[in-house]
């Protein structure tokens, strides 16, 4: 079997949007039968795909299954570059060890890592991060700005704001960020973003934003440790989410945003940021590595970096904590 083949036709039937293909056209095209069209045909309904025929027409996309595959989400892209090149998982141990040997391997801007399951799935400070199959957005992403390793960071909350965005655009929720790029509704975790980076000393080679999102769990898939800190787009809004369609609204808002911050630098994207912040202003308890801070948080430098105003009233800037913030 040729995989082209097979991608060409399952695109040419998403792209004719429930119209009919003809079969002895792509054949032609390919110089094989009409048969052997039909065999794959025969293996995309294997996958899952509900397939029709029409007389005299060709064949018609009836149904997908619910899979992240690159025709899934590619029939509904609209970018340049994030998601032009996917690559597909049924599972892998993170999409983020792909991801970086990807961008070792010259993957170009934008690539993406999706996969149905991850079976060690890693989190920020090196938790694991529960990814089960089916339920979830398990992403990597490559991106390739021009940057100074000292600018990465902004570049997590170009991606928190992306994130932010597309579940509000496409499912009516506000979401709100707790800094740097958690993203909660109700006070419970519904995002997970990971910023790993792959540098020379002067110059970002790629940023590998890895993106967890709680889509279609119901309570019975959360372990209990996360029941009373995580929730799922499906458990807030009674219904499942289509995740091939999720996935590319956040392609397309990384790069309108990512195209925006290269162009205008990080004050338009400071200001979404804030429009989406529950932290501005409240009083939080930031837990570092050595020491924990209790303050107020004024708001996030041009750097992307954390202020806190001390009890004492001196100011301080946090790099990297976890945060709890008080209500
Ligand atoms: C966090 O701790 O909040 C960040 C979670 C990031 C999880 C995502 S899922 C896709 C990608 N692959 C991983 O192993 N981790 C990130």
């Amino acid at each position: 079997m040729n995989s082209n083949v097979k991608n060409e036709l399952l695109k040419r039937l998403f792209e004719a949007n429930g119209g009919p293909v003809s079969g002895q056209e792509i054949a032609d095209e390919y110089g094989l039968s009409r048969t052997a069209i039909w065999k794959y045909v025969k293996e995309l309904e294997k996958e899952g795909y509900e397939i029709g025929t029409i007389r005299k027409k060709g064949y018609t996309l009836i149904g997908s299954p619910d899979r992240v595959n690159a025709a899934n989400v590619q029939q509904y892209l609209t970018t340049n570059n994030f998601g032009q090149h996917i690559r597909y998982f049924e599972t892998c141990e993170s999409t983020q060890i792909i991801a970086h040997e990807e961008a070792q391997n010259a993957a170009p801007n934008g690539t993406v890592i999706l996969s149905e399951e991850q079976t060690a799935g890693k989190g920020r400070m090196a938790r694991p991060w529960s990814s089960k199959s089916g339920k979830g957005v398990w992403m990597s992403i490559i991106s390739r700005p021009s940057l100074t390793p000292q600018q990465a960071p902004q570049m997590t909350l170009v991606a928190a704001v992306a994130v932010t965005r597309a579940i509000e655009e496409l499912t009516g929720i506000e979401p709100t960020i707790k800094w740097p790029n958690d993203i909660l509704v109700d006070g419970k975790k519904v995002t997970g973003i990971l910023t790993e980076l792959q540098a020379d000393p002067d110059r970002v080679k790629a940023i590998i934003l890895g993106i967890g999102i709680n889509v279609n769990q119901e309570l019975a898939d959360f372990p209990d440790e996360l029941l009373a800190i995580a929730t799922s787009l499906r458990i807030l809004m009674g219904k499942p989410v289509d995740r091939a369609q999720l996935i590319a609204k956040i392609l397309g808002f990384l790069e309108l945003y990512t195209t925006m911050y290269e162009k205008h630098g990080f004050s338009p994207i400071k200001l979404l940021w804030e429009g989406y912040s529950n932290t501005t202003g409240k009083r939080i308890r930031a837990v570092m590595l050595n020491e924990t801070l209790i303050g107020t948080a004024i708001g996030i430098s041009d750097e992307g970096v954390l202020e806190l105003r001390l009890d004492d009233g001196s100011i301080r800037g946090i790099y990297s904590a976890d945060i709890e913030v008080s209500t």
